[in-house]
This record gives C-alpha cells, structure tokens and sequence, in this order.
C-alpha cells in the first residue's frame, strides 16, 4: 500500500489570533521570525508589500487607543490592505448587544480582517463567532493583548538572542493588565522565569497557577532581572484605592535609576505604554540607555504585519 503524500502541517493553523493562550511555542516563534523580515521591510525607503491587495481590513476600536490602532493600521497599509478605522463609544449597560449587531453589520460588508478592541473580557472571542474573516484580539479588557507580548518578545529577542532563561520582572499593575496576562503565558511558553512585583493590592492571586513568583519587595523583585517590564497603573479600571497614593507608589514601585541598579548590570526596560512619568517611572529611566521603549513601537508595526499576513494565508482565495 502507498502512502498518499500528505500536505505539511500550516505553520501557524489559526484563522484568528486572539491570544497567547493555545499557541504552541513553535507557533509563537514563526510569528517571531516572520516579524523580523518585516523589520526589513520597514526599514526600507519602498515599504510596500502587496500580500493582502484586494483585502479589506477593518479596525474596530470599542476603547480608546492611539499607538495600537495606528501600529496596526500602518501594518495593513504596508502590506496593501485597504484600512478602515472605526472608533466606537459604546455605553456599558447595552455592551452585549451593540457588539453582536455590530458584527452583524460589519461581517455583512464581507471584511477579510477586524482587528478589535473592547473593554470588556471575552468580547473578542465572542465576535470571532459571529463573523466570517479572521479576527485578530487588539486588547480585551483585563484577559488578553497577544500583539503587545509578541512585540515585547520580538524587542527582546533581537537584543538578547533568545528568549529561553532570561529573568524578566514584570513591575506595578498587573491584577488590571491584558499586557501583563499575555506576557506572561509568552514567556513562559518560551522558557524565560518570570516575577511579579508590585503592592499586593495589584498582584493577581493565585499567581502559583500562572507559574511566576511574586514580590512585594521591588528590591527583591528586581535582583537578578535581565528585562524590567513596567506597566501602567491603570486608574481608570480601578474602582476604590488600590493605592495610597500617587506619590507613594512612585517612592516604593516606580522605577527610578537607583531602583534599576538592584536589577542585572545592563538590564533592558521596557513599557507598553502609555506612559504615566513620575507616577511608574522616572523619566530619567524611560528616556536613559537602558530603555526600549520607543523601539518597542518600531517591533510593534513589524509584529502585526507579520500577524496580518500570516492569517491572510488562510483566507479563502489566498
Ligand atoms: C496597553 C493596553 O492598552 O493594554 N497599551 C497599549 O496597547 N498601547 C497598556 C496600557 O493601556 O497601559
């Protein structure tokens, strides 16, 4: 009996991305080194790609945002996408049904393509059943951000090599962020040992399931760290005091330069953004050597170009 010959398995099997969660560490680093020849591609004076031509692709914004939804755009447009940007005020109470008319309406006008963001858990993923194209998650609420954790890798990746055992101390409001969430099931994934640090108010709990230590103590927190991630203290997902005080949380969890000299001689910071100076971290820091902040922005046009045109192989028609 002959074998009939079998298609190789598609590097990256999915129709959308709408985590981390449920990539296989393959997967993620496919993602990874297709991001790397787009860097290229950005890099040059002719930045014009033609892989998604005839495609439309939808942003459809339910939160307010201007670095992602400007990165993705400038992504689709550099890959030929035709773009379109829609920003919608959504009223919590109606939450429910105003995002399943929208899909309905949106899926209607046959996209190939929604990048979404909305503020509440979960929402992404119930889009992705009501509709017919690929759906990429811009941030849901406090669950999941997949771009900002491949943007964050990629930045690493090119300064250290390698993902697999470096330490990296994720600093301040993590209880609250999608960044931190996604983050952390990337490195993981990848092999890195990851801490927690911040006042226990914004530490999630059981941080044992997630695999990660978690620290209170920002000295301690930070010894050892190869890359000090710090996150925005994010006010408006706060109801009631998390924290005594601005002030307060700057002396004990913003990073300043002698915070930074408990971390590894060298070590990298970075932060998604954006940024509340003064308040997470010194501006010393966030403009000094060590940071990558504004290359974290260049990696992130690179990352979901490579996300665009990795799920546009699995349109129908590609
Ligand atoms: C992050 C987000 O929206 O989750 N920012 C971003 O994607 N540019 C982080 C944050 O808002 O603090």
């Amino acid at each position: 009996m002959t074998n009939a010959p079998s298609t190789p398995a598609p590097a990256f099997p999915h129709r959308h991305l709408l985590g981390i969660e449920g990539l296989t560490p393959l997967q993620i680093l496919h993602l990874l080194d297709k991001a790397d020849d787009e860097v290229l591609v950005s890099r040059q004076v002719e930045k014009k790609k033609n892989v998604l031509r005839g495609r439309t692709q939808i942003n459809l914004f339910f939160e307010a945002s201007t670095r992602t939804q400007s990165s993705f755009e400038i992504a689709g447009k550099r890959l030929g996408a035709d773009v379109m940007n829609m920003s919608v005020a959504s009223s919590s109470v109606k939450k429910g049904e105003t995002l399943i008319d929208t899909a309905a309406t949106l899926n209607a006008m046959r996209p190939d393509i929604l990048v979404v963001r909305h503020h509440a858990a979960g929402a992404v993923h119930l889009l992705a059943r009501k509709v017919s194209c690929s759906v990429i998650n811009a941030g849901d609420g406090a669950h999941e951000h997949p771009t900002q954790a491949l943007l964050d890798a990629l930045t690493i990746r090119r300064h250290k090599g390698t993902i697999e055992g470096l330490t990296v101390a994720i600093c301040g409001d993590i209880v609250h962020s999608r960044v931190a969430r996604s983050n952390i099931l990337l490195l993981n994934a990848l092999g890195a040992r990851v801490k927690l640090v911040g006042p226990s108010t914004l530490l999630p709990s059981g941080a044992e399931r997630l695999c990660v230590e978690t620290f209170t103590d920002m000295k301690k927190g930070l010894e050892g760290a190869d890359i000090v991630m710090m996150l925005r203290l994010q006010r408006e997902r706060m109801n009631g005091s998390f924290v005594p005080s601005v002030r307060e949380y700057f002396r004990y969890w913003g990073l300043d330069s002698e915070k930074l000299a408990w971390a590894a001689p060298g070590a990298l910071v970075m932060h998604p953004g954006p940024m509340n100076r003064g308040v997470e971290i010194d501006p010393e820091v966030a403009d000094g050597p060590q940071s990558l902040i504004a290359e974290q922005v260049e990696m992130g046009v690179a990352v979901r170009m490579a996300v665009l045109e990795t799920l546009a192989e699995h349109l129908p028609n590609a």
